[in-house]
């Protein structure tokens, strides 16, 4: 049995660290992450910057969309203290940041498009550039719920890994996965049911729930041979992944 689950630390060590900060990467990193998931936007000056949400309201303190400040602006703001006050040197990071340090560890990369409200002109290409930049292309899987964002990296560069995100029950979602040209299906945790795990891997296509947050749903996606989970809690999975490895053994 295959109990090689990867595992994707979402927003970075989000469960305790401040979500899509260099610490939080770090973090994860330390725990023992496979690979980070992150998201991705652009300042007003077409800097390509990693926060969640379009404001900058939840996550910092400030106020405002993300779209109307410059990033000199943006860097200025506390990214972390609403999570924790021992926090509060942290700051937004650019995807260049991010690259630049991912370069030197060997973490997979998934780097959401957060461009379904706010459509960010070609972020697209920016954001390959970036990848080709720092020689990121195998390592790299890009993922967005803007499904012709995604259709748009794959006329750019067919030979980029591109994951659809969805969260509703989608009839058959390997099909629609082809039709896209991504090769992973990154799905809501209640999705992921046995059916699609098994349709998608005789399909080859590759699963990856979020947010996989509870023990009992990270012993079932891993014991079930999920090709990964995306989770805020990368130290837990690592250690329910070898409690796993040792059933089997
Ligand atoms: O990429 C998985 C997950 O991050 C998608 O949802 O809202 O947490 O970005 P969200
Ligand atoms: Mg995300």
């Amino acid at each position: 049995m295959n109990t090689n689950t990867l595992i994707f630390a979402h927003r970075g060590a989000a469960g305790t660290h401040p979500e899509n900060t260099m610490e939080a990467f770090k973090a994860a990193k330390l725990a023992g992450a496979d690979g980070i998931e992150f998201d991705v936007q652009m300042t007003k000056d077409r800097v390509l910057v990693v926060i969640h949400d379009e404001t900058v309201d939840r996550t910092t303190n400030g106020t405002g969309w993300v779209k109307d400040f410059t990033y000199d602006q943006l860097k200025q703001l506390d990214a972390g203290s609403w999570f924790d006050e021992s926090f509060q040197k942290a700051n937004i990071p650019t995807l260049e940041e991010v690259f630049k340090w991912a370069a030197n560890t060997s973490l997979l990369l998934n780097v959401e498009l957060k461009n379904g409200v706010v459509q960010y002109e070609g972020i697209e290409e920016a954001v390959i550039d970036l990848i080709k930049q720092y020689k990121l292309e195998d390592r790299t899987v890009i993922s967005s719920f803007n499904h012709y964002s995604l259709v748009e990296v794959n006329r750019l560069d067919s030979k980029l890994e591109t994951a659809i995100l969805f969260m509703e029950g989608l009839y058959e979602p390997w099909n629609y996965a082809k039709n896209v040209g991504a090769t992973g299906l990154h799905c809501f945790l209640p999705v992921a049911v046995p059916e699609l795990l098994v349709g998608a891997r005789a399909n080859h296509v590759q699963v990856r729930p979020f947010t996989v947050n509870e023990e009992k749903h990270m012993y079932g996606l891993i014991r079930g041979q999920c090709d990964a989970i995306i989770t805020d809690w990368p130290e837990k999975a690592v250690q329910v992944r070898e409690a796993v490895k040792k059933e089997v053994n």
